[in-house]
């Protein structure tokens, strides 16, 4: 890399629809294959024309991809093909020098490979998809907290108990993991130190928003996030996302500089003065 006159631009698209650490992770990976990380983030008529409607609006997934500690760069309303006029104009307008995605198949409702002229021209790079967490998988979990919660017992469409619990055991949180998505820094002497803390449940837009405006106020952000069974007593329903998962997705912002991994629900004057690093 050293010797190069300018810096590798990489590209991944996504529709990063109820985004989640997964998508977090394959930027992560992604930007390790470059310098500069530019993301295309999928148009919300063509997520409409190849995978139904998103969830989330163009807006707000733009505010969730720019919030990531990863991403230089983003595309609003890319193509969801890697078209041969789109990939020119990657190359002659944006500088990219590879196009990346997850090694799981992405194919247009043709039945083709979405990225198929970028693999022949020699400009793709493979990341390898994170196992256990996908957006329709969110979407499951949301239907059957809620299921439960309402007391509805009946609803075809959705998965059994037992095929949500093998869902959620496909996540295996790791030391590895957790030292990936942080920063590993620890506030520099007389930083003023910032604490925030929540569920940060299901990462979203405002979620982003406030931590912006929190890491603001001072140098150093340190957020607590709440463990499951707090957040179950509190609420009166669990979480969609547990624990480690939540971490993750927190951490994956730029704006946060550390986590207190299961915070207490009360900030106590102990916690305040505590030497956390
Ligand atoms: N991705 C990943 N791991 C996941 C989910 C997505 O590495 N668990 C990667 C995809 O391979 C892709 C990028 O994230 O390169 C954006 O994915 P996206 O277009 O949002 O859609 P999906 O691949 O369908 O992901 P999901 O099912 O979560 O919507």
């Amino acid at each position: 890399k050293k010797e190069r006159q300018r810096p590798v631009r990489v590209y991944m698209d996504g529709c990063f629809d109820l985004m989640h650490y997964g998508h977090a992770n394959a930027l992560r990976q992604a930007k390790l294959l470059g310098d500069q990380l530019v993301v295309g983030v999928v148009s919300d008529e063509e997520i409409v024309a190849n995978k139904g409607p998103p969830v989330l609006s163009m807006e707000e997934r733009l505010t969730l991809v720019s919030g990531l500690k990863w991403v230089d760069e983003v595309i609003p309303n890319a193509p969801y093909e890697i078209t041969e006029e789109f990939m020119n104009t990657l190359f002659s307008k944006y500088n990219i020098d590879y196009i990346i995605h997850g090694d799981d198949p992405c194919l247009l409702p043709d039945g083709t490979d979405a990225y198929a002229l970028a693999k022949k021209a020699g400009r793709y790079k493979q990341i390898r998809r994170t196992e256990g967490v996908s957006s329709t998988d969110i979407v499951g979990r949301i239907l059957q907290t809620f299921k439960h919660k309402e007391g509805v017992n009946e609803n075809a469409g959705v998965k059994s108990c037992d095929q949500m619990k093998t869902q959620l055991s496909n996540f295996l949180p790791t030391s590895r993991r957790i030292m990936q998505f942080s920063n590993g820094q620890a506030p520099s002497p007389g930083a003023r130190v910032v604490y925030i803390d929540g569920a940060f449940d299901l990462f979203h837009a405002g979620h982003v928003e406030i931590l912006r405006s929190a890491r603001q106020l001072g140098d150093f952000l340190l957020v607590g996030v709440h463990d499951d069974q707090s957040i179950r007593e509190k609420r009166g329903y669990p979480p969609i996302m547990h624990l480690h998962e939540r971490t993750l997705g927190v951490l994956a912002c730029r704006y946060v500089d550390e986590v207190i991994i299961g915070a207490p629900l009360e900030v106590s004057r102990d916690m305040v003065c505590y030497k956390f690093l």
